[in-house]
């Protein structure tokens, strides 16, 4: 098996981290977890993108220097994936050190190489996409993305020859049919290359917050180009070729699918161009919507303000410091619970909130993300399906068999429905869809409740045949364990420990450790409080 590094986007520190972010983090990491389980050797890997006009534009709305807000504002990113127990391995910072030399290193490759020439540079500037637009491509002449108005620059600039890698991209597309998942975003890339390719602007002299260019100090890599490679500092290119060369190409970049001409079109080129193999792999997700508009930091600047004033009907967490995040006047009331990850975590609880992101949308496609969506699928599938299933198997054993825990039947029908809800999950996760690994689960769940719904132990005499019942549904709680610890591992840890068994779940291997028949029986199953309390609508 090839090594499985996944990484996340870095996330741009001129705001807090919202659900959006939350989103792609959480599916990362429970890809990393999946594979971790499969025995796999993972690294995983995210971070935050401290440099461009963004960022500094953000730190001058609140009089500190850059360094200071990146600082700041990555305590908030760091604080939020603590929250979500996300597995990171490393976390990257593109004011490091380390980073400064890998994108020098990179760079001067491809300056090398000959890929990179000077010229004037006139254009129309977003600064909150960091990127410039035509004027056909603008809306009622402001910016397609954040209807804000564009500013003309006009500067001396490096400029990648990007042109000069039409045919090679294509002809890295047609043979490596699976590097862009789903099939639509990779139509929609290649229609990027097919469209033509200009050559882009890859520095600025007007401004200083950036990585400094080697051969020319008055230039400082502009912010997309400096990013992208992150994903080869982390892993220590430019200081430690066998460790960089063990991780590379056999990449997973999870991204969102606004970025999809930076990941799919410049960073291959990029690395061509520095003779570096492109990623393996670059899947895009779909957005979370809310009332169909993208959840974003503006939102939750909203927010942060209407939880500052006491309105918004929100439970009041504090999901964005409006001190923080210079708020402006609210024009949409969102409800804070729907934006920030800690609302969603204090109010339903860290396995809930991760469940919701990684069930409820599917990775590429949009979804709508409300409050209302989810309680109802906490309600479903937590409380009544699972929750259920640990409390009732729980009490039983108390009431029917003392409070041990029997071993299940070999030849149980359960068996085969566990086999192939485990082929169902293996390849689902391997096809980057979660919402289906925990889908096929559920289907575990619920013939392990049907099937205790239809012997009613809880109305028989103690005996062998209750022993029967309980001893497969405890060994089905078992197997739920493994299934989904990459997506709630606190919960698949408690009800390890419930059920009797030592060590945890992230302990042991998938599929060795996931055949039908290893509950032991004969140890004690413990009663605990419900794990997920049913909640009003
Ligand atoms: N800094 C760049 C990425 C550089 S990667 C080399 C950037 N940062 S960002 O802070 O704007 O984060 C964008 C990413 O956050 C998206 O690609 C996606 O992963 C996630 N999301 C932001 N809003 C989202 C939604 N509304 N829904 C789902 N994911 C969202 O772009």
């Amino acid at each position: 098996m090839p090594p499985f590094y996944v990484t996340t986007p870095i996330y741009y520190v001129n705001d807090a981290p919202h659900v959006g972010h939350a989103y792609t983090t959480v599916n990362a990491d429970a890809l990393a977890r999946w594979h971790r389980l499969c025995g796999d050797e993972v690294f995983f890997l995210t971070g935050t993108d401290e440099h461009g006009a963004k960022v500094a534009e953000a730190a001058t709305e609140h009089g500190v220097s850059p360094q200071e807000w990146a600082d700041t504002v990555v305590q908030r990113f760091l604080g939020a994936w603590r929250d979500l127990e996300i597995s990171n391995d490393d976390f990257i910072r593109t004011t490091e050190p380390r980073h400064h030399h890998a994108v020098q290193a990179f760079l001067q490759r491809v300056h090398d190489n000959g890929y990179i020439r000077l010229d004037t540079y006139r254009g129309l500037y977003c600064v909150s996409c960091e990127d410039y637009y035509t004027l056909e491509q603008l809306v009622e002449g402001k910016c397609p993305v954040h209807g804000r108005p564009v500013v003309e620059m006009e500067e001396e600039n490096y400029f990648f020859e990007l042109s000069k890698f039409e045919d090679r991209l294509l002809r890295w597309y047609e043979e490596h049919p699976e590097a862009v998942r789903p099939a639509t975003k990779r139509n929609e890339a290649l229609s990027f290359v097919k469209g033509g390719l200009k050559d882009i602007s890859i520095t600025r002299t007007s401004m200083r917050w950036g990585v400094p260019v080697p051969w020319d100090e008055r230039h400082v890599f502009y912010v997309w180009y400096d990013a992208l490679v992150n994903y080869l500092t982390a892993i220590g290119y430019g200081e430690d070729e066998p460790t960089w060369r063990h991780w590379w190409p056999a990449v997973h970049h999870l991204i969102g699918k606004e970025i999809i001409r930076f990941h799919c079109v410049w960073w291959p080129a990029m690395c061509m161009a520095a003779g570096v193999e492109p990623p393996a792999h670059v899947f895009v997700h779909g957005w979370l919507l809310v009332g169909g508009q993208k959840l974003s930091k503006t939102l939750v600047r909203q927010h942060a303000q209407l939880a500052a004033a006491g309105g918004s009907g929100s439970d009041g967490a504090a999901g964005s410091d409006p001190e923080a995040t210079g708020a402006s006047a609210p024009a949409h009331p969102v409800r804070l619970t729907e934006i920030a990850p800690q609302s969603l975590t204090e109010d339903f609880g860290v396995d809930a909130t991760r469940y919701h992101l990684l069930r409820d949308v599917p990775l590429g496609t949009d979804g709508d993300f409300s409050y209302e969506g989810l309680v109802s699928r906490y309600n479903a599938d937590l409380a009544n399906n699972l929750g259920n299933l640990v409390a009732r198997v729980a009490t039983v054993v108390g009431t029917k068999c003392g409070g041990i825990g029997p071993a299940p039947d070999p030849n149980s029908a359960l068996g085969a429905v566990a086999r192939e809800v485990l082929s169902d999950a293996t390849g689902a996760w391997a096809r980057f869809a979660p919402h289906e690994a925990l889908e096929a689960t559920w289907r575990l769940i619920g013939a392990a409740n049907a099937s205790l719904e239809a012997a009613e132990p809880w109305k028989a005499e103690p005996g062998p045949s209750v022993d029967a019942v309980l001893g497969d549904a405890l060994e089905v709680l078992r197997l739920v364990s493994l299934l989904v610890s990459p997506a709630m591992p606190s919960t698949a840890a408690e009800i390890w420990r419930r059920i009797g068994l030592d060590g945890a779940p992230q302990d042991r291997r998938v599929p060795a450790d996931a055949r039908w028949g290893g509950y032991p029986g004969g140890v004690p199953v413990v009663k605990g409080d419900p794990l997920f309390p049913r909640r009003k609508a």
